[in-house]
């Protein structure tokens, strides 16, 4: 039945929006996993599932120049990556249970390397980080960092990606294939927050920019 739904869905998507944030879940499950237990047993599915609602909802609306793609590298089938696109999302609430109960129906659809469309506006794919980031060749890469430059300082191009890590950051194995591609290291705040509170400040600061313009 999961395989035949699979393949009435099948589908390859390219990423087109202008913001997109990469979070790599070091611990999150690859398979479906407790709804009633997100932060523990699933592996801090809990953080991705907020970085999730801050990349799309706003009041009353989604962006649509926004996508988000987590990266799952816990058990029991690591990676897998899960790509949810503002522009295309349908029946998505911002609270996590909500979010995690559509990341779950992700996984349980049998998948390769492309992009597979799960319910409309999510794609799952048996991709890890260095797949994502060639995927997103076209775009300006920013690696999300306490230590980078000021975010105020910073003027970004129009087709922007940041990468974050979750609670544990990223290895240093990510982070030196992130440096390798990345276009700068930007810092949101002088403290060392949550991913999603990261992504709510790119959000206003581009914001800000964009209303400016
Ligand atoms: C909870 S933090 C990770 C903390 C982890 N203990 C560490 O040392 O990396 C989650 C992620 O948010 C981002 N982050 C946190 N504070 C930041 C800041 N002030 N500026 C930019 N990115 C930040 C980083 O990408 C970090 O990996």
């Amino acid at each position: 039945m999961r395989e035949v739904y699979a393949k009435e869905e099948e589908k390859t998507s390219r990423v087109t929006p202008e913001r997109v944030f990469v979070v790599v879940g070091n611990k999150a499950k690859t398979e479906p996993f407790n709804l009633n237990d997100l932060a523990g047993s699933a592996g801090r599915m809990d953080i991705l599932c907020r970085c999730i609602a801050q990349t799309l909802f706003i009041s009353h609306g989604v962006r649509k120049n926004s996508a988000v793609i987590i990266v799952l590298r816990g058990e029991p089938s690591p990676p897998k990556s899960v790509m949810v696109v503002g522009s295309e999302v349908k029946y998505m609430s911002p609270d996590e249970r909500n979010i995690g109960g559509i990341i779950r129906k992700a996984l349980s659809i049998k998948v390769g390397k492309e992009w597979v469309k799960s319910t409309p506006g999510v794609y799952v794919a048996k991709k890890d980080l260095k797949d994502v980031l060639e995927e997103l060749k076209d775009y300006e890469k920013v690696y999300l960092k306490e230590c980078g430059e000021d975010i105020r300082k910073v003027k970004f191009g129009r087709k922007v990606a940041f990468f974050l890590g979750d609670h544990i950051g990223l290895s240093e194995e990510d982070e030196k294939l992130i440096m390798s591609l990345a276009d700068r290291v930007v810092s949101v705040s002088p403290l060392s927050l949550q991913a999603d509170q990261c992504i709510v400040i790119v959000h206003n600061e581009l914001d800000r920019v964009l209303l400016e313009e």
